[in-house]
């Protein structure tokens, strides 16, 4: 694995680990990266851009301007000149700054225009990482698709000891190699995606849903762009959003939608993966205008049946296309999925059980087994959606 000629603008923020940055930017050019300092002011009352600069053999930036006559340093440029953005450290300041685009200094202007895959590696006190604001900052910027190299447990500055220790170069650097590494194995396929849920309107305010929060087809698509594959995700409503460039997406609201929008995309791919929770059902009317409470009596919907576009898209499926779907079970799982792959002409199915905990809809965690066509069981252990997502794909494109 190398990092030969690879372009790596390293953050660098105020925090006491920055020092290892040192070390981190020697071992990235030993890999024959070409490595960018960009430092928040901050950064520097712990590290000097001089110490940094001889390292890197680039000037650090820190300032929007580059001198006192007018001109500024381009973060948009660096966005573009950029294979990846790793931020070590990452203090809670500039995690939080990153998931609300406070664009305050160089390094955060350079986070918003980045266009290639970017990861922090958080350094604070154990209680600063613990605090629910900097949790719910990381998750924002997971949500985001940056990748989150977590912190290790023992001492830190406080002489307190627990977790929030930035992790060592060398395994950043591993990290980082591994990305690239892992980056290319699905290029020139193209990969359709459903995901999130449908939405089937009642009236103008009011809709039949389901709690699909879109996680696991988020992930999916990232982990299938971050492998190279060209991705149409085609998603229901959803708050999530995406960081990757080759991810293609056409936001939907109701099974019919989704449907049409997967069957005109599929007789161009090479795989579709559908992990959307489709509404099985929608209203027969749509009520033009708001449905008005009336005391005392009861409202009555009567319900008809979306197209299954799982099994629209197996019956024009060609031999060499590969079709995926999800099966949440709460009983009966293996054996209601295997039926399901039948009818829908699958060529694999995931299962989850909504009697795993942690498993389905909401978590950041998923808890599978991927029954195969061919005969094949693989069973998965409860991990977070990143990697299910990376054990779906490596098991779905194993022979390829
Ligand atoms: N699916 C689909 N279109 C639908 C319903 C489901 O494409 N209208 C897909 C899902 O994305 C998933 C697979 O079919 O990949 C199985 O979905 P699931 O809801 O478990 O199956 P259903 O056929 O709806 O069966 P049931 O709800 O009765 O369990």
């Amino acid at each position: 694995m190398s990092l030969q000629g690879k372009h790596i603008v390293l953050g660098i923020s105020g925090s006491i680990a920055a020092y290892k940055s040192a070390m981190l930017t020697r071992l990235l050019i030993r890999k024959g990266a070409e490595v960018q300092i960009v430092i928040t002011p901050a950064g520097k009352q712990f590290i000097t851009p001089v110490t940094l600069s001889a390292l890197s053999g680039k000037p650090v930036i820190s300032e929007f301007f580059a001198s006192g006559d007018g001109s500024w340093h381009s973060h948009v440029e660096l966005g573009l000149w950029a294979d990846m953005m790793v931020v070590a450290p990452a203090t809670a300041s500039t995690l939080g700054k990153m998931a609300h685009g406070i664009a305050d200094n160089m390094l955060i202007t350079t986070y918003l225009s980045m266009k290639a895959p970017v990861f922090v590696a958080p350094a604070m006190d154990l209680d600063m990482f613990r605090h629910v604001t900097t949790q719910r900052n990381l998750e924002i910027l997971q949500r985001d698709g940056v990748q989150i190299i977590d912190p290790t447990e023992g001492e830190l500055a406080s002489h307190l000891e627990g977790k929030g220790r930035m992790e060592e170069p060398e395994k950043i650097v591993a990290i980082l190699e591994e990305c690239f590494a892992t980056k290319k194995e699905l290029a020139g396929k193209k990969i359709l995606i459903t995901a999130g849920p449908t939405y089937e309107r009642i009236d103008p305010v009011r809709f039949i849903g389901n709690f699909s929060s879109g996680k696991m087809g988020f992930a999916l698509a990232e982990e299938c762009a971050q492998r190279g594959a060209e991705v149409l995700l085609i998603t229901g409503p959803t708050a999530m959003s995406l960081s990757h460039s080759a991810i293609r997406r056409i936001d939907v609201e109701s099974a019919d939608e989704m449907h049409d929008a997967a069957l005109k995309a599929f007789p161009e791919m090479d795989a579709a993966i559908l992990s959307a929770a489709v509404a099985d059902y929608r209203p027969v009317q749509r009520a033009e205008r708001k449905i008005k409470r009336k005391e005392g009596e009861g409202l009555t919907l009567t319900l008809t049946p979306n197209p299954d576009i799982a099994a629209a898209l197996g019956s024009i499926k060609r031999e060499e296309q590969l079709l995926v779907g999800f099966a949440l079970e709460t009983d009966n799982e293996e054996s209601n999925a295997l039926g399901k792959m039948e009818k829908k002409q699958l060529d694999h199915i995931v299962v989850n059980s909504l009697r795993d905990e942690g498993a389905g809809f909401g978590h950041d965690t998923n808890k599978i087994t991927i029954l195969s066509r061919s005969g094949g069981k693989r069973a998965f252990e409860l991990q977070t959606k990143k990697a299910t997502a990376k054990d779906i794909i490596d098991t779905l494109f194993a022979s390829t």
